[in-house]
């Protein structure tokens, strides 16, 4: 197994995925994971859907396409490629979310990650539930699964919801569709430490990098 920084440099988000299904085991492995990770208090508010069923994960394609399509795909063709990615790789990232988007409902099994309300309101809303996402993240790369951190379903959160049968005081912050990846893993393309990291004084290069 390659070692932790490997992982975490060639963890990309896998979007195209085989339809073959996933060993409940390692499913099983890629949770435990994720309750591995801090969260408030430890007070372990977070729940975990695992859906294999067709029709859940259709009725929430259904919106995440439409989100897709009003929203999130106009916005990207007309912003700029982010640092460090060059513009054809950009373009390549738009097919690839634009294939994700098409096949969503297809991949063999979707963790959707919860949190109970009363964890921490306002900026702090998602810090006990993300560490434990990207954990599952990691996880599923590790043991050679693909998956992609997903938050779309969120701009129509309330069918959404519905669709998942997520009890009242329960919301979803991230579904992560997971499979056997049809591409290679990483790297991760970033900009450059030197242009995001100050030291002392805000703007003052950090003399580390
Ligand atoms: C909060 C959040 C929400 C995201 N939502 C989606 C999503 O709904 N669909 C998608 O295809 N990718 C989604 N992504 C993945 C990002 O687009 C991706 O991490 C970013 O482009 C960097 O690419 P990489 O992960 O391949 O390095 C999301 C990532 C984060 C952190």
């Amino acid at each position: 197994m390659p070692d932790l920084f490997e992982i975490i440099e060639t963890t990309r988000s896998m979007r195209r995925l085989k339809p073959d299904p996933v060993p409940d085991e390692l499913i099983s492995k890629i949770l435990q994971a994720g309750i591995c990770a801090p969260n408030g208090g430890n007070s372990q508010r977070w729940r975990f859907l695992v859906i294999k069923d067709r029709k859940i994960k259709e009725a929430v394609q259904v919106l995440y396409k439409r989100a897709f399509d009003e929203t999130i795909g106009p916005r990207y063709l007309a912003s700029e490629p982010p640092p460090g990615v060059t513009r054809e790789r950009y373009l390549r990232q738009h097919a690839a979310v634009s294939y994700l988007t098409d096949h969503f409902h297809e991949a063999p099994v979707w963790i959707v990650a919860c949190l109970e309300d009363g964890a921490n309101p306002g900026r702090a809303a998602g810090a006990s539930i993300y560490p434990a996402i990207q954990n599952m993240v990691l996880a599923a790369r590790a043991l050679d699964l693909g998956t992609t951190l997903t938050t779309r379903h969120l701009l129509y959160e309330k069918e959404a919801e519905m669709a998942l049968g997520l009890p009242r005081g329960v919301h979803s912050y991230a579904i992560l569709p997971i499979g056997y990846p049809m591409g290679k893993f990483g790297p991760v393309k970033r900009g450059a430490l030197a242009e995001i990291v100050y030291q002392d004084r805000w703007g003052e290069p950090y003399r580390g990098v």
